[in-house]
């Protein structure tokens, strides 16, 4: 057994991703190897989306309607803010649209593939491709150098280990941090650890970049930095969805969704 595989046995969670947003991927040992790409689109489905939701509604134990019948779309390279008072819905939406949580009802498409009838796994193994998260709270593993926490974000692409490290360190110099790539997050800034898990996100190139209050836990200059990074890495192919509360980030995006009470309330192109 080689020390890739010691590190698979070993990893906390999947997507390299720690706490809340791990917690609904299943336990599994073998990475799948890359699917959506060899899946022909879904019948029907415009080429160029790269998340659809249709009607969809989710209701949390206790009867709490987090989404009512919302219908969204969003188009490859579009980079979309999504606002609205708190409990409106937003993270539930987020989440929904990363496949980190299923919807009650609805249909949800995400990279042409229809997600709804996927497997725990599969929707694992189309996280590791085509979506990269970033959350306010980094969600880094303190006890890993930055360099590690970027490769462990790739372990389900199903990639080598040399392979994610030379990703990582490419992403890390991405994301300006050549000079930190053996700083564990304890020994980094907070809009250093952003970027590490900017980092993260895109060391796999993928095609969808979901964004929770990216800037909430940084001062506003180290917020401004990573929000310029995010609408140059959307401007490099991504497609980006970000969630904010800061009307000065959110107007300088395109395209504004607005939520309340789990519904979309206003859907605006600049
Ligand atoms: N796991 C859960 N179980 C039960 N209810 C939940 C859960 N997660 C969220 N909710 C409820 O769903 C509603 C929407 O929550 P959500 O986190 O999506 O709001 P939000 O718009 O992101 O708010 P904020 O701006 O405060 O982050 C809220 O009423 C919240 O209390
Ligand atoms: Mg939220």
């Amino acid at each position: 057994m080689n020390g890739e595989h010691e590190q698979i046995a070993e990893r906390p969670d999947h997507d390299g991703l720690t706490g809340a947003a791990a917690a609904l991927s299943p336990p599994s040992v073998v990475p799948p190897t890359r699917q959506p790409a060899a899946d022909p689109p879904r019948p029907g489905a415009e080429p160029d989306v790269a998340l659809a939701l249709s009607e969809v509604s989710k209701e949390y134990p206790g009867g709490i309607l987090a989404l009512r019948a919302v219908s969204v779309e969003v188009r490859i390279g579009e980079q979309v803010a999504v606002v609205g008072p708190s409990g409106s819905g937003k993270t539930t939406l987020l989440t929904v649209l990363g496949t980190l949580e299923r919807p009650t009802s609805g249909s949800v498409v995400v990279a042409g593939r229809d997600v709804v009838g996927l497997t725990d796994g599969e929707l694992a193994g189309l996280r590791a491709h085509e979506i990269g998260f970033v959350f306010q709270g980094f969600h880094l593993q303190e006890s890993m150098t930055a360099l590690d926490n970027v490769a462990n974000g790739m372990l389900y692409t199903g990639s080598p280990a040399r392979e994610r490290r030379r990703a990582a360190r490419a992403a890390l110099e991405r994301v300006g941090l050549a000079h930190r790539v053996t700083h564990r997050p304890t020994e980094l800034s907070g809009g250093e650890r952003q970027r590490v898990a900017i980092a993260r996100a895109i060391a796999k190139r993928p095609l969808i970049i979901l964004a929770d209050e990216p800037t909430g836990n940084l001062d506003s200059t180290s917020g401004r930095e990573v929000i310029a990074l995010l609408h140059e890495l959307a401007a490099e192919g991504a497609t980006l969805t970000l969630i904010t509360h800061d009307a000065a980030i959110s107007e300088r995006f395109p395209r504004h969704i607005q939520m309340r009470d789990g519904e979309v309330v206003g859907d605006e192109r600049a």
